[in-house]
């Protein structure tokens, strides 16, 4: 794996989360090994604002973004990153509850 990219990955993901908790919360972030699988999973958690259902489609578009100083960038290239790893991003999210961001990357490409 590329570290720096990967690295930029979690800063990304990390600066999203905490940009959902506004009043505060818990950022987890979680690394799991799965040999049998032979990946690698990265769990960012947050206890944000969420993202309604209608709208998880839309991330990860160049340019989408909710915020008034955001570009929409972060999620992308991290999708381009992941996606050239030959990885997965899972998202799971609960109005008001929080988000999960799943990194999946297979050890062996
Ligand atoms: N953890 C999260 N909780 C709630 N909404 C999120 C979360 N992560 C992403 N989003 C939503 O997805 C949109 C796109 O995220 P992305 O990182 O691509 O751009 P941005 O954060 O708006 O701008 P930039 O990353 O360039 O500062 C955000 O504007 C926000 O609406
Ligand atoms: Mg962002």
């Amino acid at each position: 794996m590329d570290p720096a990219q990967i690295k930029q990955v979690i800063l990304n993901l990390c600066q999203n989360a905490m940009e959902a908790m506004g009043e505060g919360g818990n950022l987890t972030v979680e690394t799991t090994f799965l040999p049998t699988r032979g990946e690698v999973c990265l769990e960012i958690k947050d206890t944000g604002c969420g993202i309604p259902q209608e709208r998880i489609k839309s991330i990860g578009v160049p340019f989408y973004t909710t915020k008034a100083e955001g570009t929409g960038l972060g999620l992308s290239i991290c999708f381009s990153i992941v996606d050239k790893h030959k990885g997965k991003i899972e998202v799971q999210s609960q109005e008001g509850q929080g988000t999960t961001f799943s990194v999946i990357l297979p050890i062996e490409r």
